[in-house]
């Protein structure tokens, strides 16, 4: 059996990190592996229904999908997951937890986050309206040493999704596309 493990995204709400996720899982699955997505917003419609955006309640979120992401990397799954775990304790936890981990941090700048305001959050953050949202009036803690860091404010979504994907076959994680092809 091929060896699973956890890609897990990491940044502000709106950085991209569900539709990179989406993109990565895409082309995996297209190479013939089986991958599952752990959304954060997703995730907090189910395994996580009822959890706020306190400090516990988001700490309790992170473990629960990093618990997840642990029983699937171990059965030959690539879990990913793709919410704002804005607690370096916690993702470090999960690190150490799982211990096959790649931490990708999708970067982009307040200012940036701000302008796209996808879900109109931002806005309503700035303006007081929204108490302890996420980079605005509630901490994010940015990876110390992350496996690979997107910056999604100058960077196209094509040209994330190949820094990705060049990582994990450069590290051995994935066979190259190239391998695939020819075996197909
Ligand atoms: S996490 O902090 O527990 O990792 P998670 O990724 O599950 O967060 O959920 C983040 C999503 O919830 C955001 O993309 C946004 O749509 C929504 N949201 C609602 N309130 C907040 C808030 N106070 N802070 C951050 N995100 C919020």
């Amino acid at each position: 059996m091929r060896k699973g493990f956890t890609l897990w995204f990491t940044g502000l709400s709106g950085a991209g990190k569900s539709t990179l996720s989406h993109y990565v899982a895409k082309e995996l699955r297209h190479r013939g592996l089986n991958v599952e997505i752990l959304d954060g917003d997703e995730v907090r419609t189910n395994l996580s229904k009822g959890l706020g955006f306190s400090k516990e309640d988001r700490d309790t979120n992170i473990k629960r999908i990093g618990y997840v992401c642990k029983l699937l990397s171990r059965n030959g799954v690539i879990a990913i997951s793709a919410a704002i775990s804005p607690y370096r304790e916690i993702r470090d936890y999960n690190r150490e937890q799982i211990g096959r981990f790649i931490e990708v941090y999708v970067q982009c700048s307040i200012e940036e986050l701000t302008r796209r305001d996808v879900k109109g959050l931002y806005k309503k953050a700035i303006a007081g309206e929204l108490k302890n949202f996420t980079g605005v009036s509630d901490p994010y803690e940015a990876p110390l040493k992350p496996e690979i860091t997107i910056d999604s404010e100058h960077q196209s979504e094509q040209e994330s999704l190949r820094t990705i994907l060049s990582y994990l076959e450069r590290e051995g994680w994935i066979p190259s596309a190239k391998a695939h092809a020819t075996k197909s």
